[in-house]
């Protein structure tokens, strides 16, 4: 749908808001970082902290970005230009360490990709459906540490994902996402049913639900919010980018709780499927990276039909992922596009250039570039931390407060209103007190700790 008076162009039904929204947020976040990042970090106590950094800090902020988006219908950085008063702070800066921000995440999240695109074809040839861990990790190992097939895949992942950028907002975004989203969940929950029967079911089980408290730091904490933010697509811009897609009748509170509520009830599967398994085949849940593509094989091991099954999975989470990068593309596209007066295909043709060169850093980070480390790091962890763990969160602050107090409560409401009518009355009230008060110093305390800064 054309946008008559901005002529920009948007999302065309509500369910295709709905759906959009859900591809952008749905994506490799649910299917891999977060079973990795529970995994890695003792499983049900991070997942609390996650859940309570959800609710405290990703909802309000998340109902932030959209409600600014829309209420300027411009991309991140004109936004906050458009907002802000004449002379006030560059609060525009957010909407720039957003476009980097999405170079990061681009860049380590391409590779990522990369592999799922890369087990759709392993799944096909057959060879990596074992229950044997040797057989699945040593095929995930042959593929990261070779350094043709890593980069191969990863350019291959970015043109495809630019070639569908170039079709433009609805067609491309919204057309792919609304038919292909049930059908992961459907798979997802076959998953969780094979899962249940194995062996060691309680055990995964209690390692997802049962708290030990003994393994959580202050690092722990600013992972579990930083996946918050990932997971949710805050603190860089998208969501403000997608609110600005929004339709002036669109419920934002409901429409971002039913977001938050299906993207935690994805991950939740995810994790249902994967540590009764990781437990029954002898996996470490601290693989870290490697446990999705090492355990989720020998789950499908364990059912007739198994493979066509896991083609199907890997296909699917495909297209999850292809709906995350497409959100993220989004920002820095339309930031050229509408800031540097460049056509959108040139806009995505330069953002996919940069990539392919920032990328392929991320990408050799298991073969030739194993040793070439920045603060202790290799480039794909570097870029992942520094985004979720510090871009994101201080995005959020920022946007917190500009909301809080300088956008102001009745600009806020004004912005969340549906023709007029301040529906939501209690609940915009509550979710301001939140971006003014709780968000932005929850954040802070939760950065500075983690960060070791005091
Ligand atoms: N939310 C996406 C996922 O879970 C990742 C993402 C992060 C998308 C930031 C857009 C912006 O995979």
């Amino acid at each position: 749908m054309n946008n008559k008076i901005t002529g920009r162009s948007g999302f065309s039904s509500s369910f295709g808001v709905l759906a959009a929204t859900l591809g952008s947020a749905v994506g490799l976040g649910n299917i891999w970082k977060f079973p990795s990042l529970t995994g890695a970090n003792g499983g049900a106590g991070f997942l609390l902290i996650y859940l309570l950094a959800t609710l405290l800090i990703g909802l309000p902020v998340m109902i932030a970005e959209i409600s600014m988006g829309r209420a300027a219908k411009a991309n991140p950085i004109t936004t906050l230009q458009r907002l802000a008063p004449k002379n006030s702070l560059p609060w525009w800066l957010i909407g720039a360490s957003g476009v980097l921000a999405a170079f990061l995440i681009l860049s380590f999240y391409s590779e990522v990709v990369a592999w799922v695109f890369a087990y759709v074809f392993k799944a096909i040839g057959g060879s990596i459906l074992s229950s044997d861990r040797h057989v699945t990790e040593s095929a995930f190992g042959a593929l990261i540490s070779d350094p043709v097939q890593s980069l191969l895949w990863q350019w291959g992942v970015l043109v495809f994902i630019g070639g569908i950028l170039l079709m433009g907002v609805t067609k491309g975004i919204e057309g792919i996402t609304k038919k292909l989203m049930p059908v992961l969940f459907l798979l997802l929950l076959i998953l969780c049913a094979v899962s249940l029967t194995l062996p060691k079911v309680a055990e995964g089980l209690t390692f997802l639900f049962r708290p030990d408290f003994s393994k959580i730091t202050s690092g722990v904490v600013l992972t579990a919010m930083g996946l918050a933010f990932f997971k949710l697509s805050l603190g860089m811009g998208t969501m403000m980018t997608y609110g600005s897609y929004f339709r002036d009748d669109q419920n934002i509170p409901a429409t971002t709780f039913r977001v938050m509520i299906a993207d935690l009830f994805v991950s939740m599967l995810a994790g249902i499927a994967i540590f009764p398994a990781v437990f029954s085949f002898g996996f470490e849940p601290s693989a870290g990276p490697s446990l999705v593509f090492i355990t989720i094989p020998a789950v499908f091991s364990q059912i007739p039909g198994g493979q066509l099954l896991m083609i199907a999975f890997f296909a699917l989470a495909s297209v999850a992922a292809t709906g995350a990068m497409l959100s993220m593309m989004e920002v820095p596209v339309v930031v050229l596009h509408e800031r540097f007066g460049m056509s959108r295909t040139k806009a995505t043709v330069l953002t996919i250039a940069i990539l392919v060169v920032l990328g392929s850093s991320c990408a050799l980070t298991n073969s030739t570039l194993a040793n070439f480390k920045l603060f202790g790091m290799n480039m794909f962890d570097l870029f992942d931390f520094a985004s979720s763990n510090v871009l994101l969160p201080l995005g959020g602050i920022l946007l917190a407060l500009f909301v809080g107090w300088v956008w102001g409560k009745d600009n806020f409401l004004q912005a969340l209103s549906n023709h007029g009518a301040l529906g939501n009355g209690a609940i915009a009230s509550m979710v301001f007190f939140l971006l003014r008060y709780v968000s932005p110093l929850l954040i802070l305390v939760v950065m500075l700790k983690g960060l070791g800064l005091f």
